[in-house]
């Protein structure tokens, strides 16, 4: 049985089944192990990891343990709970607005990754950060986010294994701030945020590639290295003599956790800026989210269960449920199950009416077929969402059906 412990509960003896973290906050080789020693305890404290899964049939048990389906349910009524109050003002977005927005979204979209690529370029040839452009950029990124931001954040959810660093800085920076204008921040904070996100990772450049390109697990040296990059991050962009204490903070602080279990400095709780509060959400949400970590990418009901969770710990709680609620039941670019025995892509979320989205049905399940892409509105439709899919269960790529609605 798979159970779920405090750390402090872990003994020798007991056999892990889920480090409960992402692969880059440890540095084991296996993610399951038994535990045999005290040397091995220790190294799992080291890790920050607060709770995890223990496999109760391949090592000893903890009576009063949860099972991980207990737990599971738990904190998915947590969520709904979440999900029940009424977002912050809910902005009505038209339908006929997304399309519009999307033509410019998708521009946007290449430019951003274009320049986020030139300015690593520049930096490694040690030349500065042109703030002036990343400025350009992300106010035009704002300023779509602001119109629609169904279209810019649908698109975040294409990803190409290559382009992995590039495409996490631009969707990370939607992701912030689209959020940070749900927080109804003032419109300088938020340019500086998404600067600041936009440049979060730079740092990256000066982490040697076999070490970040690194397939396998990386040894307890080359996991430093690899943390190293936000000191590098902050010493790049300190550099540039307009960059504003928010784009630093957002960058500095992006792995600090909130009970200090974080790096580079360990900062605790208020020590780290709202900023890097939101950017420690955000980068998490986006890498399990994607396609490269985390068992290809999860469905985003259960990275907001993980973030619920974890933010009992990792995060501050208040920006954790905001960041639930900003993000909705059906965001779009999700790919969703239909009651008609459809698999769609969810275009524009309505707060007003958020299980009934615009969606692009794109396959039958009946006959596993592929049809003519047809765009549904479920408000006004005798249809409705069963449950979030995966595309590869059907045969599908998420990329390919995201080029379907461009
Ligand atoms: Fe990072």
């Amino acid at each position: 049985m798979i159970k779920k412990i405090p750390v402090e509960s872990l003994t020798v003896g007991m056999y892990i089944h889920d480090l409960n973290c992402r692969w880059i906050d440890h540095n084991f080789v296996r993610s399951q192990f038994a535990v045999k020693n005290d040397s091995t305890l220790v190294k799992v404290h080291e890790t920050g990891v607060r709770e995890l899964y223990i496999d109760t049939a391949k090592g000893t048990d903890l009576d009063e343990a949860p099972t991980k389906e207990e737990d599971d349910r738990r904190q998915d009524q947590a969520v709904k709970e979440i999900l029940r109050e009424t977002p912050q003002k809910p902005k009505p977005v038209k339908p006929t607005d997304y399309h519009q927005e999307l033509t410019q979204a998708v521009t946007l979209s290449k430019d951003a990754s274009q320049l986020i690529t030139d300015t690593m370029n520049d930096v490694r040839l040690g030349k500065q950060v042109e703030l002036e452009k990343t400025e350009q950029t992300v106010t035009k990124m704002a300023q779509s986010l602001m119109r629609n931001p169904n279209a810019l954040m649908g698109l975040g959810r294409i990803r190409d294994a290559d382009q992995y660093t590039f495409e996490h800085s631009v969707s990370i920076c939607t992701l912030m701030v689209a959020f940070a204008q749900y927080l109804e921040m003032e419109p300088e904070e938020v340019l500086q945020i998404g600067i600041g996100s936009m440049l979060h990772d730079i740092g990256k450049i000066k982490t040697p590639l076999e070490v970040l390109n690194k397939p396998g697990k990386l040894t307890d040296e080359e996991f430093k290295i690899m943390r190293h990059h936000v000191v590098m991050s902050r010493e790049i962009l300190e550099k540039s003599p307009d960059i504003s204490p928010i784009a630093l903070a957002v960058a500095a602080e992006h792995h600090e956790r909130y009970d200090g279990s974080g790096y580079p400095k360990g900062l605790k709780g208020e020590e780290i800026s709202v900023y890097g509060q939101m950017a420690a959400i955000v980068d998490v949400y986006d890498a399990i989210t994607s396609d490269r970590c985390y068992h290809k990418g999860m469905p985003p009901t259960e990275a907001l269960r993980k973030i619920y969770e974890w933010s009992q710990f990792h995060f501050n709680p208040t920006l954790a449920q905001q960041f639930i609620r900003f993000v909705g039941v059906y965001p779009a670019g999700s790919v969703v199950e239909l009651k008609s025995k459809h698999v769609a892509l969810v275009l524009a979320k309505d707060n007003q009416d958020p299980l009934s989205p615009s969606v692009l049905v794109v396959f039958d399940t009946k006959d596993r077929k592929l049809i003519l892409p047809k765009e549904r509105d479920l408000k006004a439709h005798d249809d409705s969402i069963v449950g979030y899919t995966i595309a590869e269960k059907w045969g599908l790529e998420t990329r390919k059906l995201m080029e379907l609605m461009i």
